[in-house]
């Protein structure tokens, strides 16, 4: 006994403890190098959209499968879908769907977009919204670096670019924001009507579509090529799946950061939700107080896009 002295002891239960411990280290390295691998097959980014073991909070609301954009194929909506889109806004004469879509696609692009997710794609995306709360916040270049770049109705860059960035390859207007995009762009419209389809077809033709609720302008500067239009029934999946019905119908941002949902692997939020001070306003507007958000219900949006944060699908740039 005594030659198994006191200082062996020790070294021996170091050796174990040692052993243990780099068994555990290289198990545990093993394993997250597995599910690193597993959840890889989705995309080519660290974390993807729809990723193996997803949160039930998000499978139950995220539909891969749905198609974002219209083409002439999947073009046909079933009744539901038909009447809760002519809902949406008042139209003083409806125009025949069918006829509108044949002509819009004899003038725009009409092949599926984005359909090219996989193992090899890490497309990144940049949603920018209209608050506030960039002012200030310097992330210009971070959101130049993203593959897309999202921006929404007359947001502009000029004069703002150290906050908001200068590139823009997606944005997004119906008829009654509609601004001039330069013909790098993809204009997308969100239509909430037939009318606003009639209109983008006027806008790059007879120019003679110059009312909806209110006076439009007859026509804008974009390349034809990149037109795209929102699908109505994607519009009508995030009212319900997104949602759950809050609001009349959604807002263009929450709209614009589902689109993100569906054609990126990664995305990254900026310019959502109040500023600082509590305020909801567009960074390139004077402040109001009392603004509220209408009839789209912005604070479960806001808090949807919470989640999707807690959740690691988006990352939210709160700014300042
Ligand atoms: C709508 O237009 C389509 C295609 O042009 C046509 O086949 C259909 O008969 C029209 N429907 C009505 C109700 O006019
Ligand atoms: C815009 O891009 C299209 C190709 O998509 C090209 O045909 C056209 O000439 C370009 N126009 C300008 C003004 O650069």
């Amino acid at each position: 006994m005594t030659l198994f002295g006191a200082r062996q002891a020790t070294l021996m239960l170091a050796a174990l403890a040692l052993t243990g411990f780099m068994y555990m280290y290289y198990h545990t390295d093993f394993i997250q190098t597995f599910e690193y691998l597993q959840s890889n097959t989705e995309c080519a980014c660290r974390f993807c959209m729809s990723m193996e073991g997803d949160d039930p909070w998000f499978t139950q609301r995220y539909k891969p499968s749905i198609q974002p954009l219209l083409t002439k194929k999947n073009s046909a909506l079933t009744k539901e879908v038909y009447n809760w889109w002519q809902s949406l806004q008042y139209a003083s004469h409806r125009a025949n769907y069918t006829a509108v879509i044949e002509k819009l696609f004899k003038l725009f692009p009409d092949n599926a977009q984005y359909t090219d997710a996989g193992p090899d794609r890490c497309r990144t995306c940049a949603v920018v919204g209209n608050s506030g709360n960039i002012l200030g916040s310097h992330y210009g270049n971070l959101i130049d670096s993203h593959d897309f770049v999202l921006r929404m109705n007359r947001a502009p860059t000029k004069g703002f670019e150290k906050d908001v960035g200068s590139k823009t390859t997606h944005r997004i207007i119906y008829p009654e924001s509609a601004v001039d995009v330069d013909n790098s762009t993809h204009l997308v419209l969100f239509a909430f009507k037939t009318l606003d389809l009639q209109w983008l077809i006027s806008a790059f033709t007879t120019k003679d579509i110059t009312q909806t609720y209110t006076r439009v302008r007859p026509t804008i500067q974009a390349n034809r090529d990149k037109v795209m239009v929102l699908h109505p029934a994607f519009m009508k999946y995030v009212h319900e799946s997104w949602l759950q019905k809050h609001g009349g119908y959604p807002s263009t941002g929450f709209l614009t950061l589902a689109l993100a949902l569906h054609i990126c692997d990664e995305v990254n939020v900026f310019g959502f939700g109040a500023d600082k001070n509590g305020n909801w306003h567009h960074y390139f507007e004077a402040i109001r107080s009392n603004y509220h958000t209408g009839l789209h219900g912005g604070n479960f949006e806001y808090d949807t896009a919470l989640q999707l944060f807690t959740k690691n699908k988006i990352q939210m740039f709160r700014g300042w």
